[in-house]
């Protein structure tokens, strides 16, 4: 049997409440049909209550796109992780570029809000990936070895939690140009031998899973399917409409 996929829909803030509601009324039956592909849906904040009543018990996971490092607090405008365990997300995106870079996310601030998700038993997508230009001056694998070592710094979680790494080259993000197979395989080896030094006494197969993230859609998905060092996809745009998503899973299902 082939291996099951994991295949995340980042909607980022491509749709509004309403249109996150609309959406998954829509089309959850065809999900609910699918085999063999786990699929974790993370919309905004604000539409994770109503959508979870939608996929309740129904096989559909539930992701949030961020999460605030502290407990709780007075930090306006955050949102902790136990009211996202609360609203039943089993998954919290962790480092994500957008975030990144328009909101000056340090790898300081990601490690904390990876010890805090694990904390709670909740599985951080951690993003990693390097820019365009770090990628011409050859620095792809130094920023991979260099985001997991700060990113992970200290943390250390049991051996029946799992960590999600996605690499997401930054200039392959909405832009349309997918990394090629070669390229995703080469950064795999590379976060997977970073792995394998950080946590010597891991299974790394089973402790982590890795994702490719980047302009992936119905178009090309087909030609990274065969690509077995790899768990799966974070999908941004091509998630956010259902047309394309539907036909992009269609195109893994077969
Ligand atoms: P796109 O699929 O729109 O390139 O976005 C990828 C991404 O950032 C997913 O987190």
């Amino acid at each position: 049997m082939k291996k099951e996929k994991i295949i995340i829909a980042n909607w980022k803030m491509n749709l509004s409440y309403k249109e996150s509601l609309r959406y998954i009324k829509d089309i959850k039956s065809f999900l609910v049909g699918l085999k063999n592909i786990k699929i974790i849906l993370c919309p905004a904040f604000v539409s994770l209550a109503d959508i979870q009543k939608e996929i309740k018990l129904k096989k559909i996971e539930l992701g949030a796109q961020d999460v605030f490092w502290m407990e709780e607090g007075a930090y306006t405008g955050e949102v902790s992780v136990q009211s996202l365990k609360e609203l039943g997300c089993k998954y919290v995106i962790v480092g994500h570029s957008e975030r990144r870079g328009f909101l000056n996310e340090t790898d300081a601030m990601i490690n904390k809000k990876i010890q805090i998700v694990l904390s709670h038993n909740i599985i951080p997508i951690l993003c990693i990936g390097e820019n365009l230009e770090q990628r011409n001056d050859n620095l792809t694998a130094k920023i991979l070895r260099d985001q997991l070592l700060e990113d992970l710094k200290i943390i250390d979680f049991k051996n029946n939690q799992q960590i999600i790494i996605a690499y997401e080259p930054i200039w392959a993000i909405g832009t349309g140009h997918e990394a090629t197979t070669d390229q995703v395989n080469e950064a795999v080896i590379i976060i997977k031998s970073q792995l394998a030094k950080l946590y010597p006494n891991k299974d790394i197969e089973k402790s982590f899973k890795i994702l490719y993230g980047g302009s992936v859609d119905e178009n090309n998905v087909e030609s990274f399917l065969d690509l077995d060092v790899i768990d799966g996809f974070l999908v941004g745009g091509a998630s956010a409409n259902k047309v394309h998503f539907i036909k992009l899973l269609n195109k893994i299902k077969n």
